[in-house]
């Protein structure tokens, strides 16, 4: 089958193309990208005032297989993530039983390829149970598939397990992913603890404990000279901490979240639990040094941490909500609005850090548009004025921060593996 999309504003990050042209894609693969392509039982794509981008990939998502399926599953994660123009997710293994063997991970990558909608990659946990005393099985996990190791959720607080870790992973050349919050400091708190904090009454969780924990991730990955991936990054010290670490030629890439970079904790006044995230919102100096460390290339990506849980559980009061809520399908229109909208990063720049760079860091194929690439190729509409309306989502996870915002921008394609999967926000399959 052929297809040929036409007219549209290509923006290639891994060259730097920004021109108007088109695209034929044949047999699931880009096979030819022109001007003025005529192409004889092509089916036709109009993207005339359209960009096309390499479709998204997004390193961090929670799509709770196996166990947490009233949170979420695979088939209904993939179809939120192709809604929100992603061709390939890459799921953490905090789930019931945690992902911590090959056995799991062969089950979720076959669940992958009958269930979901886009491409899965699988993240192995680092230990076993998550309960960071024990090496999970790594290295017959990435020779069953995962794409990185993370025991994200909480912090692998044993200096000596991270150490082993990354030894290990690095002899394979993945990358660690950690959740960089030191848990003792930061454990017990509902929020990030600042003046918001002091005024509510709510214990916070310190900015500090994620500059102490980035340092000492970053000094082992320094040490055994093998490869970090800072997630959800959202302190101001971490950006420094990365930027330095970065100048030494430290292996250390990072992540930073849609809604780190556009919320600060002012909005948990209204103690509503759709802001409830680990690690916290935080105050407006620490947004500002994220947007800044985006901007400069500390931080490589945009991730959203998609992280829904059932109506019911985020549905009390606040201290008891558990911390998260689904983000993929707005990570687009939030981005657009609060950053290129703005004129704080460039299309190019956007496009970049949801697909080029998050895919080199994970050693995929895709991200790139070019001939013999697979056609994994998400087309937007930078202009497109739509409201949030959580209930409309795909995800089961119904709650997310930016509920009822007008946001500027989305994706109205999802061509995964050269077929349609998504047109005008409806999951084709
Ligand atoms: O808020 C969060 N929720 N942060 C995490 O790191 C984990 C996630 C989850 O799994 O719910």
């Amino acid at each position: 089958m052929k297809l040929l999309i036409k007219g549209g504003r290509i923006i290639n990050p891994a060259d730097n193309m920004d021109t108007v042209g088109d695209i034929l894609i044949e047999d699931g693969r880009i096979a030819e990208i022109g001007q003025n392509l005529a192409i004889d039982g092509a089916e036709i794509l109009d993207a005339a005032g359209l960009v096309v981008t390499p479709g998204f990939v997004d390193m961090h998502v929670h799509l709770r297989e196996p166990g947490l399926e009233a949170k979420e599953d695979i088939a209904s994660g993939t179809r939120a993530a192709a809604a929100g123009g992603f061709t390939t997710v890459a799921c953490m293994p905090n789930t019931k039983p945690v992902v911590d063997n090959s056995i799991l991970v062969s089950g979720l990558i076959q669940r992958g390829q009958t269930e979901g909608v886009v491409n899965l990659k699988i993240i192995g946990a680092l230990s076993k149970g998550l309960e960071g005393k024990e090496l999970a099985e790594i290295g017959d996990m990435i020779q069953a598939g995962v794409v990185a190791i993370s025991d994200d959720g909480g912090h692998l607080d044993s200096t000596r397990l991270l150490k082993t870790g990354l030894e290990y992973t690095g002899m394979f050349g993945r990358p660690v992913i950690t959740h960089s919050e030191d848990e003792e400091l930061a454990s017990e708190g509902f929020m990030h603890e600042g003046e918001v904090s002091a005024m509510l009454g709510l214990k916070g969780r310190p900015s500090v404990a994620e500059d102490i924990a980035v340092a000492k991730d970053i000094m082992l990955a320094e040490y055994t000279n093998s490869p970090i991936h800072i997630a959800h990054v959202s302190s101001k010290g971490a950006v420094e901490l990365i930027r330095q670490a970065k100048q030494r030629g430290v292996k250390v890439t990072a992540e930073v979240t849609p809604h780190h970079l556009t919320l600060t904790d002012d909005e948990l006044k209204t103690f509503n639990t759709a802001f409830k995230v680990n690690p916290p919102l935080r105050s407006a100096d620490h947004v500002e040094a994220l947007v800044a460390g985006l901007k400069d290339g500390t931080l490589d990506a945009i991730a959203t941490d998609h992280a829904p849980h059932a109506f019911e559980e985020k549905d009390v009061e606040f201290r008891y909500a558990p911390s998260g809520f689904a983000g993929l399908e707005t990570a687009l229109g939030v981005v657009l609005t609060g950053l290129y909208h703005t004129g704080k990063l460039t299309l190019l720049e956007v496009i970049e850090k949801m697909s080029y760079r998050p895919a080199k860091i994970l050693g995929l194929e895709s991200g790139v548009l070019k001939v013999g690439a697979p056609a994994d190729i998400t087309i937007i509409d930078t202009e497109y004025q739509w409201t949030v309306d959580c209930i409309k989502f795909y995800t089961r996870g119904k709650h997310s921060p930016f509920e009822g915002r007008n946001l500027r921008g989305k994706s109205l394609i999802t061509i995964v593996n050269g077929s349609i999967i998504m047109q005008n926000g409806e999951v084709l399959k």
